[in-house]
Protein backbone atom coordinates (compact mmCIF):
# COMPACT_ATOMS: atom_id res chain seq x y z
CA UNK A 1 0.00 0.00 0.00
CA UNK A 2 3.00 2.72 0.31
CA UNK A 3 4.02 2.61 -3.41
CA UNK A 4 4.08 6.42 -3.91
CA UNK A 5 1.83 8.10 -5.76
CA UNK A 6 3.02 8.84 -9.45
CA UNK A 7 1.21 10.21 -12.33
CA UNK A 8 0.94 9.32 -16.32
CA UNK A 9 3.78 12.00 -16.83
CA UNK A 10 6.32 10.41 -13.96
CA UNK A 11 5.28 13.38 -11.99
CA UNK A 12 5.52 12.43 -8.33
CA UNK A 13 2.25 13.53 -6.59
CA UNK A 14 3.40 14.62 -3.21
CA UNK A 15 0.85 17.94 -2.22
CA UNK A 16 -2.65 17.94 -1.21
CA UNK A 17 -4.26 21.20 -1.28
CA UNK A 18 -7.69 20.69 0.16
CA UNK A 19 -10.79 23.04 0.47
CA UNK A 20 -12.24 22.89 3.68
CA UNK A 21 -15.00 25.59 3.02
CA UNK A 22 -16.26 26.92 -0.29
CA UNK A 23 -17.41 29.65 2.18
CA UNK A 24 -15.34 33.16 2.44
CA UNK A 25 -16.25 35.98 4.37
CA UNK A 26 -15.09 38.41 1.01
CA UNK A 27 -15.79 38.52 -2.44
CA UNK A 28 -13.05 38.65 -4.66
CA UNK A 29 -13.98 39.55 -7.84
CA UNK A 30 -12.00 37.25 -9.44
CA UNK A 31 -12.57 34.41 -7.25
CA UNK A 32 -15.99 34.27 -6.79
CA UNK A 33 -19.26 35.93 -8.15
CA UNK A 34 -20.87 38.26 -5.98
CA UNK A 35 -23.59 36.27 -5.88
CA UNK A 36 -22.39 33.29 -4.56
CA UNK A 37 -25.23 30.05 -4.07
CA UNK A 38 -22.95 28.12 -1.34
CA UNK A 39 -23.40 24.42 -0.83
CA UNK A 40 -25.83 23.26 1.04
CA UNK A 41 -24.29 22.35 4.28
CA UNK A 42 -25.35 18.62 4.84
CA UNK A 43 -23.54 18.05 0.91
CA UNK A 44 -20.41 18.65 2.85
CA UNK A 45 -17.65 15.97 4.61
CA UNK A 46 -17.42 16.28 7.85
CA UNK A 47 -14.21 17.16 9.46
CA UNK A 48 -13.46 13.50 10.47
CA UNK A 49 -14.19 12.46 6.87
CA UNK A 50 -11.37 15.25 5.54
CA UNK A 51 -9.23 13.31 8.14
CA UNK A 52 -9.61 10.22 7.03
CA UNK A 53 -9.55 11.18 3.01
CA UNK A 54 -6.14 13.19 3.84
CA UNK A 55 -4.20 10.68 5.92
CA UNK A 56 -5.03 8.19 3.77
CA UNK A 57 -3.02 10.64 1.30
CA UNK A 58 0.03 10.76 3.89
CA UNK A 59 -0.27 7.09 3.83
CA UNK A 60 0.40 7.39 0.19
CA UNK A 61 3.06 9.39 0.41
CA UNK A 62 2.20 12.89 0.53
CA UNK A 63 4.91 15.30 2.20
CA UNK A 64 2.85 18.26 1.90
CA UNK A 65 -0.51 19.44 3.13
CA UNK A 66 -2.63 22.87 2.36
CA UNK A 67 -5.54 24.38 3.64
CA UNK A 68 -7.41 26.27 1.23
CA UNK A 69 -11.10 27.41 0.71
CA UNK A 70 -13.05 29.64 0.06
CA UNK A 71 -11.64 30.83 2.97
CA UNK A 72 -10.41 27.92 5.28
CA UNK A 73 -10.81 30.07 8.73
CA UNK A 74 -14.29 30.36 8.58
CA UNK A 75 -15.01 26.48 8.94
CA UNK A 76 -16.25 25.52 12.11
CA UNK A 77 -13.80 23.91 14.37
CA UNK A 78 -11.30 24.12 11.42
CA UNK A 79 -9.15 24.36 14.55
CA UNK A 80 -9.81 20.41 15.63
CA UNK A 81 -8.77 19.49 11.68
CA UNK A 82 -5.15 21.17 12.13
CA UNK A 83 -4.72 19.56 15.45
CA UNK A 84 -5.92 15.95 13.57
CA UNK A 85 -3.53 16.76 11.31
CA UNK A 86 -0.45 17.89 13.39
CA UNK A 87 0.06 14.63 14.30
CA UNK A 88 1.32 13.33 10.51
CA UNK A 89 4.00 16.14 10.95
CA UNK A 90 7.22 14.36 10.64
CA UNK A 91 5.60 10.94 10.17
CA UNK A 92 5.65 11.39 6.62
CA UNK A 93 4.23 14.67 6.10
CA UNK A 94 6.98 17.76 5.76
CA UNK A 95 4.13 20.51 6.24
CA UNK A 96 0.98 21.42 7.35
CA UNK A 97 0.30 24.63 5.92
CA UNK A 98 -2.34 27.15 4.92
CA UNK A 99 -3.61 29.88 2.60
CA UNK A 100 -6.14 32.27 4.20
CA UNK A 101 -7.82 35.19 3.62
CA UNK A 102 -5.82 36.60 6.78
CA UNK A 103 -9.50 38.10 8.45
CA UNK A 104 -9.13 35.41 11.12
CA UNK A 105 -5.64 35.31 11.92
CA UNK A 106 -6.38 37.86 14.50
CA UNK A 107 -8.16 34.96 16.28
CA UNK A 108 -6.29 31.55 15.22
CA UNK A 109 -2.60 32.61 14.34
CA UNK A 110 -1.18 31.39 17.85
CA UNK A 111 -3.15 27.94 17.93
CA UNK A 112 -1.89 27.56 14.27
CA UNK A 113 1.41 28.03 15.41
CA UNK A 114 1.34 25.79 18.34
CA UNK A 115 -0.33 22.88 15.11
CA UNK A 116 2.97 23.03 13.48
CA UNK A 117 2.55 25.58 10.98
CA UNK A 118 5.58 27.09 10.18
CA UNK A 119 4.35 29.52 7.18
CA UNK A 120 0.99 30.81 5.86
CA UNK A 121 0.38 32.52 2.65
CA UNK A 122 -2.24 35.62 2.53
CA UNK A 123 -3.68 36.97 -0.29
CA UNK A 124 -3.62 40.57 -0.59
CA UNK A 125 -3.68 42.34 -3.99
CA UNK A 126 -3.53 46.13 -2.53
CA UNK A 127 -2.54 48.48 0.04
CA UNK A 128 -5.24 50.88 -0.15
CA UNK A 129 -8.16 50.47 2.04
CA UNK A 130 -10.69 51.39 -0.58
CA UNK A 131 -9.14 49.40 -3.52
CA UNK A 132 -9.45 46.77 -1.29
CA UNK A 133 -12.93 46.73 -0.44
CA UNK A 134 -13.89 47.25 -4.22
CA UNK A 135 -11.64 44.05 -5.05
CA UNK A 136 -12.92 41.88 -2.12
CA UNK A 137 -16.22 43.55 -2.27
CA UNK A 138 -16.50 44.16 1.28
CA UNK A 139 -13.50 43.47 2.96
CA UNK A 140 -11.66 45.98 5.73
CA UNK A 141 -7.89 46.24 4.71
CA UNK A 142 -6.96 46.99 8.61
CA UNK A 143 -8.19 43.82 9.96
CA UNK A 144 -6.43 41.53 7.19
CA UNK A 145 -3.00 43.70 8.33
CA UNK A 146 -4.08 42.63 11.93
CA UNK A 147 -4.18 39.25 11.17
CA UNK A 148 -0.85 39.22 9.43
CA UNK A 149 0.80 40.75 12.37
CA UNK A 150 -0.95 38.27 14.84
CA UNK A 151 0.72 35.81 12.60
CA UNK A 152 3.99 37.45 12.46
CA UNK A 153 3.71 37.73 16.50
CA UNK A 154 2.99 34.09 16.53
CA UNK A 155 6.18 33.22 14.63
CA UNK A 156 4.64 32.56 11.83
CA UNK A 157 6.10 33.08 8.66
CA UNK A 158 4.34 34.69 5.89
CA UNK A 159 3.94 34.93 2.39
CA UNK A 160 2.13 37.54 0.84
CA UNK A 161 0.21 36.57 -2.68
CA UNK A 162 -0.91 39.25 -5.20
CA UNK A 163 -3.00 38.41 -8.49
CA UNK A 164 -1.46 40.94 -10.47
CA UNK A 165 -4.62 43.00 -11.80
CA UNK A 166 -3.71 45.54 -15.26
CA UNK A 167 -5.48 48.72 -14.12
CA UNK A 168 -6.12 48.12 -10.70
CA UNK A 169 -2.78 47.30 -9.07
CA UNK A 170 -0.14 47.75 -11.62
CA UNK A 171 0.76 51.34 -9.72
CA UNK A 172 1.44 49.62 -6.59
CA UNK A 173 3.70 46.66 -7.29
CA UNK A 174 6.81 49.09 -5.83
CA UNK A 175 4.92 49.40 -2.63
CA UNK A 176 3.65 46.76 -2.09
CA UNK A 177 7.98 45.20 -2.45
CA UNK A 178 8.69 48.01 0.22
CA UNK A 179 6.28 47.15 2.55
CA UNK A 180 7.20 43.60 2.45
CA UNK A 181 10.76 44.54 2.86
CA UNK A 182 9.74 46.55 5.48
CA UNK A 183 7.95 43.68 7.81
CA UNK A 184 9.96 41.09 6.69
CA UNK A 185 7.27 39.27 4.38
CA UNK A 186 7.93 37.21 1.39
CA UNK A 187 5.85 37.79 -1.67
CA UNK A 188 4.49 36.47 -4.79
CA UNK A 189 2.69 37.71 -7.35
CA UNK A 190 -0.18 35.23 -9.96
CA UNK A 191 -1.20 35.79 -13.01
CA UNK A 192 -5.13 35.54 -13.15
CA UNK A 193 -6.44 32.40 -14.53
CA UNK A 194 -9.59 32.58 -16.93
CA UNK A 195 -12.05 30.79 -14.07
CA UNK A 196 -15.63 31.28 -13.28
CA UNK A 197 -17.91 33.81 -15.71
CA UNK A 198 -16.43 36.91 -16.81
CA UNK A 199 -16.34 38.01 -20.56
CA UNK A 200 -13.43 37.59 -23.02
CA UNK A 201 -12.88 41.05 -23.64
CA UNK A 202 -12.73 42.10 -19.06
CA UNK A 203 -10.30 38.94 -19.15
CA UNK A 204 -7.77 40.47 -21.40
CA UNK A 205 -8.59 44.09 -19.84
CA UNK A 206 -7.48 42.82 -16.29
CA UNK A 207 -4.50 39.80 -17.53
CA UNK A 208 -1.28 41.72 -16.61
CA UNK A 209 1.93 39.21 -17.52
CA UNK A 210 4.03 38.77 -14.92
CA UNK A 211 6.95 38.68 -17.81
CA UNK A 212 6.23 42.26 -18.28
CA UNK A 213 5.71 43.09 -14.11
CA UNK A 214 9.15 41.79 -13.87
CA UNK A 215 10.46 43.83 -16.56
CA UNK A 216 9.42 46.84 -14.94
CA UNK A 217 10.87 46.11 -11.68
CA UNK A 218 14.32 45.61 -13.69
CA UNK A 219 14.23 49.07 -14.52
CA UNK A 220 14.60 49.96 -10.89
CA UNK A 221 16.12 46.93 -8.78
CA UNK A 222 18.19 44.05 -9.77
CA UNK A 223 16.91 40.43 -9.65
CA UNK A 224 19.00 37.72 -9.49
CA UNK A 225 17.31 34.36 -9.48
CA UNK A 226 17.42 31.53 -6.43
CA UNK A 227 16.84 28.07 -7.23
CA UNK A 228 15.07 27.51 -3.94
CA UNK A 229 11.22 26.15 -4.62
CA UNK A 230 8.63 25.92 -1.74
CA UNK A 231 7.33 22.86 -3.55
CA UNK A 232 4.85 24.85 -5.36
CA UNK A 233 4.68 26.91 -8.38
CA UNK A 234 6.70 29.74 -7.49
CA UNK A 235 10.06 30.84 -9.03
CA UNK A 236 11.83 33.45 -7.12
CA UNK A 237 13.88 35.71 -7.57
CA UNK A 238 16.19 37.92 -4.87
CA UNK A 239 16.36 41.49 -4.84
CA UNK A 240 19.52 42.43 -4.24
CA UNK A 241 19.04 46.29 -2.92
CA UNK A 242 16.89 44.62 -0.13
CA UNK A 243 17.84 41.17 0.00
CA UNK A 244 14.16 40.02 -0.02
CA UNK A 245 12.75 37.22 -1.74
CA UNK A 246 10.29 37.40 -4.94
CA UNK A 247 8.22 34.83 -6.48
CA UNK A 248 6.71 34.72 -9.79
CA UNK A 249 3.51 32.37 -10.44
CA UNK A 250 2.83 32.26 -14.26
CA UNK A 251 0.69 29.44 -15.61
CA UNK A 252 0.18 31.66 -18.80
CA UNK A 253 3.40 34.00 -19.59
CA UNK A 254 5.68 30.50 -18.86
CA UNK A 255 3.75 26.90 -18.19
CA UNK A 256 5.22 25.20 -15.10
CA UNK A 257 2.79 22.13 -15.62
CA UNK A 258 5.49 20.07 -16.16
CA UNK A 259 6.70 20.25 -12.80
CA UNK A 260 3.14 19.59 -11.20
CA UNK A 261 3.04 17.60 -8.03
CA UNK A 262 -0.43 18.20 -6.59
CA UNK A 263 -4.07 17.52 -6.60
CA UNK A 264 -6.55 19.17 -5.01
CA UNK A 265 -9.67 17.82 -2.54
CA UNK A 266 -12.63 20.19 -2.45
CA UNK A 267 -15.19 19.85 0.82
CA UNK A 268 -17.86 17.49 -0.80
CA UNK A 269 -14.83 15.01 -1.50
CA UNK A 270 -14.05 15.51 -4.80
CA UNK A 271 -10.46 15.22 -6.47
CA UNK A 272 -9.36 17.36 -9.26
CA UNK A 273 -6.65 16.20 -10.92
CA UNK A 274 -5.86 19.74 -12.40
CA UNK A 275 -6.88 23.21 -11.65
CA UNK A 276 -7.02 23.81 -15.17
CA UNK A 277 -9.42 21.36 -15.78
CA UNK A 278 -13.11 20.01 -15.34
CA UNK A 279 -11.99 16.15 -14.73
CA UNK A 280 -12.43 14.96 -11.01
CA UNK A 281 -12.90 12.01 -9.60
CA UNK A 282 -15.49 10.87 -6.42
CA UNK A 283 -14.01 10.16 -3.19
CA UNK A 284 -17.39 10.39 -1.02
CA UNK A 285 -18.97 7.31 -2.15
CA UNK A 286 -15.75 4.83 -1.46
CA UNK A 287 -14.93 6.90 2.19
CA UNK A 288 -18.61 6.10 2.73
CA UNK A 289 -19.31 2.38 1.32
CA UNK A 290 -16.56 1.02 4.22
CA UNK A 291 -14.72 2.23 6.72
CA UNK A 292 -11.84 0.62 5.80
CA UNK A 293 -9.52 2.79 3.40
CA UNK A 294 -8.68 0.15 0.88
CA UNK A 295 -11.39 1.30 -1.76
CA UNK A 296 -10.22 5.75 -0.93
CA UNK A 297 -6.61 4.38 -1.63
CA UNK A 298 -7.59 2.26 -4.96
CA UNK A 299 -10.03 5.44 -6.03
CA UNK A 300 -7.03 7.80 -5.21
CA UNK A 301 -4.90 5.74 -7.64
CA UNK A 302 -7.27 5.84 -10.62
CA UNK A 303 -7.79 9.26 -10.29
CA UNK A 304 -3.72 9.71 -10.10
CA UNK A 305 -3.37 7.50 -13.37
CA UNK A 306 -5.68 9.82 -15.37
CA UNK A 307 -4.01 13.21 -14.02
CA UNK A 308 -4.18 15.37 -17.26
CA UNK A 309 -0.57 16.91 -18.23
CA UNK A 310 -1.83 20.52 -17.71
CA UNK A 311 -3.98 23.43 -18.04
CA UNK A 312 -4.99 24.81 -21.76
CA UNK A 313 -5.49 28.38 -20.56
CA UNK A 314 -3.82 30.31 -22.96
CA UNK A 315 -4.39 34.37 -23.66
CA UNK A 316 -2.12 35.12 -26.34
CA UNK A 317 -3.63 36.64 -29.84
CA UNK A 318 -6.34 38.97 -28.31
CA UNK A 319 -8.11 35.70 -27.30
CA UNK A 320 -9.06 33.93 -23.89
CA UNK A 321 -8.65 30.03 -24.30
CA UNK A 322 -9.05 27.03 -21.58
CA UNK A 323 -11.26 28.59 -19.67
CA UNK A 324 -12.68 26.77 -16.96
CA UNK A 325 -16.25 28.04 -15.73
CA UNK A 326 -15.41 26.58 -11.97
CA UNK A 327 -14.59 29.79 -9.99
CA UNK A 328 -11.20 29.69 -7.67
CA UNK A 329 -13.30 29.29 -4.62
CA UNK A 330 -14.47 25.99 -5.21
CA UNK A 331 -10.91 24.02 -5.67
CA UNK A 332 -8.95 26.53 -3.30
CA UNK A 333 -6.64 27.91 -5.53
P1 LIG B 1 4.05 27.62 -1.46
O1 LIG B 1 4.93 27.39 -2.64
O2 LIG B 1 4.07 26.52 -0.48
O3 LIG B 1 4.27 28.92 -0.79
O4 LIG B 1 2.55 27.67 -1.95
P2 LIG B 1 1.79 27.58 -3.30
O5 LIG B 1 2.26 28.63 -4.25
O6 LIG B 1 1.72 26.18 -3.77
O7 LIG B 1 0.35 27.93 -2.77
P3 LIG B 1 -0.55 29.21 -2.79
O8 LIG B 1 -1.82 28.85 -2.13
O9 LIG B 1 0.18 30.37 -2.27
O10 LIG B 1 -0.80 29.36 -4.33
C1 LIG B 1 -0.82 30.56 -4.92
C2 LIG B 1 -1.56 30.48 -6.22
O11 LIG B 1 -0.77 29.83 -7.17
C3 LIG B 1 -2.79 29.62 -6.22
O12 LIG B 1 -3.87 30.19 -5.66
C4 LIG B 1 -3.01 29.48 -7.67
O13 LIG B 1 -3.54 30.69 -8.13
C5 LIG B 1 -1.60 29.27 -8.12
N1 LIG B 1 -1.34 27.84 -8.18
C6 LIG B 1 -0.98 27.01 -7.16
N2 LIG B 1 -0.86 25.77 -7.61
C7 LIG B 1 -1.15 25.82 -8.93
C8 LIG B 1 -1.21 24.87 -9.94
O14 LIG B 1 -1.01 23.69 -9.72
N3 LIG B 1 -1.53 25.28 -11.20
C9 LIG B 1 -1.79 26.55 -11.47
N4 LIG B 1 -2.10 26.86 -12.71
N5 LIG B 1 -1.76 27.50 -10.53
C10 LIG B 1 -1.45 27.14 -9.29
N1 LIG C 1 -6.39 33.63 -10.92
C1 LIG C 1 -5.28 33.63 -10.15
N2 LIG C 1 -5.30 33.59 -8.81
C2 LIG C 1 -6.49 33.54 -8.23
N3 LIG C 1 -6.82 33.47 -6.93
C3 LIG C 1 -8.16 33.39 -6.85
N4 LIG C 1 -8.73 33.43 -8.08
C4 LIG C 1 -7.70 33.53 -8.95
C5 LIG C 1 -7.61 33.58 -10.37
N5 LIG C 1 -8.70 33.55 -11.14
C6 LIG C 1 -5.84 33.46 -5.85
C7 LIG C 1 -6.20 34.22 -4.61
C8 LIG C 1 -5.42 33.49 -3.56
C9 LIG C 1 -5.17 32.15 -4.12
C10 LIG C 1 -5.70 31.04 -3.29
O1 LIG C 1 -5.76 32.15 -5.39
O2 LIG C 1 -5.84 35.55 -4.64
O3 LIG C 1 -4.19 34.10 -3.28
FE1 LIG D 1 -0.55 20.99 -12.27
FE2 LIG D 1 -2.74 21.47 -13.67
FE3 LIG D 1 -1.58 23.36 -12.15
FE4 LIG D 1 -0.48 22.58 -14.39
S1 LIG D 1 -2.42 23.64 -14.17
S2 LIG D 1 0.58 22.90 -12.48
S3 LIG D 1 -0.93 20.37 -14.33
S4 LIG D 1 -2.57 21.48 -11.47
Amino acid sequence: PNVPLVDPFARPITYLRVSVTDRCDFRCTYCMSEHMQFLPKRDLLTLEELDRLCSAFVGMGLRKLRVTGGEPLVRRNIMEFFRAMSRHLGQGLDELTLTTNGSQLGRFASELASYGVKRVNVSLDTLDPDRFAQITRWGRLPQVLEGIEAARAAGLRVKINTVALKGFNEDEVFGLIDWCADQGHDLTFIEVMPMGEMGEEQRLDQYWALSDLRRRLEERLTLTPLTERTGGPARYVRIEETGQKIGFITPLSHNFCESCNRVRLTCTGELFMCLGQEDRADLRAPLRASPDDALVRQAIRDAIARKPKGHDFDYSRQHVAGQVSRYMSHTGG
